[in-house]
């Protein structure tokens, strides 16, 4: 039987879940120690998955020359991207720093093996994202447990899935489903950048609580 948590320890893990931050600057370029990030990753191991089917692998990439390359990937989809943002955007938008491939300690490049144990395993058989949805969670347990460790994670989204698939090798039935830039970093903000910037402000819970359907109050 596991043990409960002390009021104490809750109040830390809340302290967690409020203080992860999604990083892009600031990144001191250090090196993650080795049990540091097998910490990390060991975490992102014991996320939930589907039929427990643990479909995530984890590329770690050093080699700058590589990550120069992805870095360009992004580029190209930050200039497409721009167009589809409003104009009174633009501005606050080009002012974004919105990646830290280069800067960061390593990148780490979050999979999902789609044909992990068979074609569709348990609890796939209605919702075939379900593997996809796990890695995400495995994605989330590494943000938690970086943060503890004082490591930053920054996801970048803005760059060709595809384009990243045939860079790293990816064979067909493995899909990528994040791209992180992770490393010690000089601090974490109080609150997420894009709120700080006026982007976006976060959402009163309130209003995002329903009961027993869809917009009941
Ligand atoms: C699926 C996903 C994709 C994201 N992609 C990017 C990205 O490409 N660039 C970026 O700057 N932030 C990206 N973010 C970070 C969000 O902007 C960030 O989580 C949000 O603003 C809230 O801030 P916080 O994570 O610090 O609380 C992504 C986050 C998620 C969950």
């Amino acid at each position: 039987m596991q043990a409960s948590f002390t009021e104490s320890q809750k109040e830390t893990i809340h302290r967690l879940f409020r203080s992860r931050r999604d990083v892009r600057q600031g990144f001191t370029g250090e090196e993650i120690p080795k049990e540091t990030l097998e910490k990390i990753l060991l975490a992102a191991h014991h996320a939930p998955s589907v039929g427990f089917m643990q479909p995530w692998n984890f590329i770690v990439l050093e080699d700058l020359e590589k990550r120069k390359k992805i870095h360009s990937l992004f580029q190209a989809a930050k200039k497409n991207e721009r167009q589809h943002i409003s104009a009174e955007k633009q501005e606050l938008y080009d002012s974004l720093k919105l990646e830290g491939i280069l800067e960061s300690s390593i990148n780490i490049c979050v999979t999902c093996d789609r044909s992990r144990h068979g074609e569709t395993g348990l609890g796939r058989s209605q919702q075939s994202n379900m593997d996809l949805f796990s890695t995400v969670c495995a994605v989330q347990n590494m943000w938690l447990a970086a943060r503890a460790e004082d490591i930053g994670i920054g996801w970048v989204s803005i760059i060709s899935a595809e384009a990243l698939a045939k860079e790293l090798n990816l064979p067909e039935y493995v899909e990528v489903v994040a791209y992180l830039c992770v490393g010690p970093v000089e601090s974490f903000f109080e609150e997420p950048e894009l709120e700080q910037l006026g982007w976006q402000e976060r959402l009163d819970i309130q209003e995002l609580i329903y009961f027993e359907t869809w917009g009941q109050k």
